[in-house]
């Protein structure tokens, strides 16, 4: 048996994090946690409370009285907030143009780092987000970062929503996407960046199979 490593995998919106991350961790037996759902759920009861998403102080107290919980499942995973499953829930378009004004707070981010890090102590992890390489896990094994060209992101949602029943226009969401992403890198507070020590891997032109192997084989060497 090798040592388990700790798998970090960063980058914008849709570029396949999620997707590739959950294959990679299946094929090492290693957990997957994917930090964009924690934001989403705690942006899903800011929502549903009416809190002052531009108060950094209000965010954070939200945050402390929260239980946000995932758990594996055979389709992925399955996201709970306060106990009640909200996988899908934190999916919808409203949550998406809001999530990334609430995870700009520091005192947000301060809490859901330390929540990550502690979800991810002493064992094989493979997780995604935007700053796990150069702030939640600064010293994993592994750090990638993953895109695409906006407009292959754009389509990629564009066919996710379709299965959601999501009907928002393709124009409209390489606007929110490319907003987004613009927003996530520009905030003060660990943006997203790539690492220094990060791979860069472009997933434009790669099936699932083949980005999810190319990750696979550096987990391979950086074990051995
Ligand atoms: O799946 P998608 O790429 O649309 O986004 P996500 O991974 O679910 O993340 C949603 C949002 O959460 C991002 O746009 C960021 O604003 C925020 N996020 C973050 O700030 N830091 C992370 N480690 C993960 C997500
Ligand atoms: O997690 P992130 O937002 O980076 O992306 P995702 O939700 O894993 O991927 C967005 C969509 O792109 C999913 O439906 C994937 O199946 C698809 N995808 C793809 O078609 N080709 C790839 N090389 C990677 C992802």
């Amino acid at each position: 048996m090798t040592n388990p490593i700790q798998i970090a995998i960063d980058g914008p919106a849709a570029a396949g994090k999620s997707t590739i991350a959950k294959i990679v961790a299946e094929q090492l037996g290693y957990i997957y946690i994917d930090t964009g759902a924690m934001y989403r759920a705690i942006t899903l009861k800011a929502i549903n409370e009416g809190i002052n998403m531009a108060s950094n102080e209000e965010a954070g107290e939200l945050l402390l009285r929260t239980q946000i919980d995932l758990e594996p499942s055979d389709n992925g995973q399955l996201v709970f907030m306060d106990g009640e499953e909200v996988t899908e829930a934190i999916r919808t378009q409203q949550v998406t143009k809001a999530v990334s004004e609430m995870s700009a707070h520091a005192l947000v981010r301060e809490r859901m780092v330390e929540l990550q890090r502690q979800l991810a102590e002493s064992r094989g992890v493979v997780m995604d987000g935007r700053d796990i390489g150069t702030d939640v896990l600064p010293n994993a094994a592994l750090k990638v970062f993953m895109s695409a060209t906006v407009e292959e992101r754009a389509q990629r949602r564009f066919a996710d929503n379709q299965v959601r029943g999501i009907n928002t226009p393709l124009a409209e969401l390489q606007e929110e996407i490319a907003a987004r992403d613009k927003m996530d890198s520009e905030r003060e507070v660990s943006p997203l960046k790539q690492a220094e020590d990060a791979i860069y891997i472009d997933t434009t032109d790669l099936t699932i199979q083949e980005a999810a192997q190319k990750i696979l084989t550096l987990a391979q060497e950086r074990m051995a």
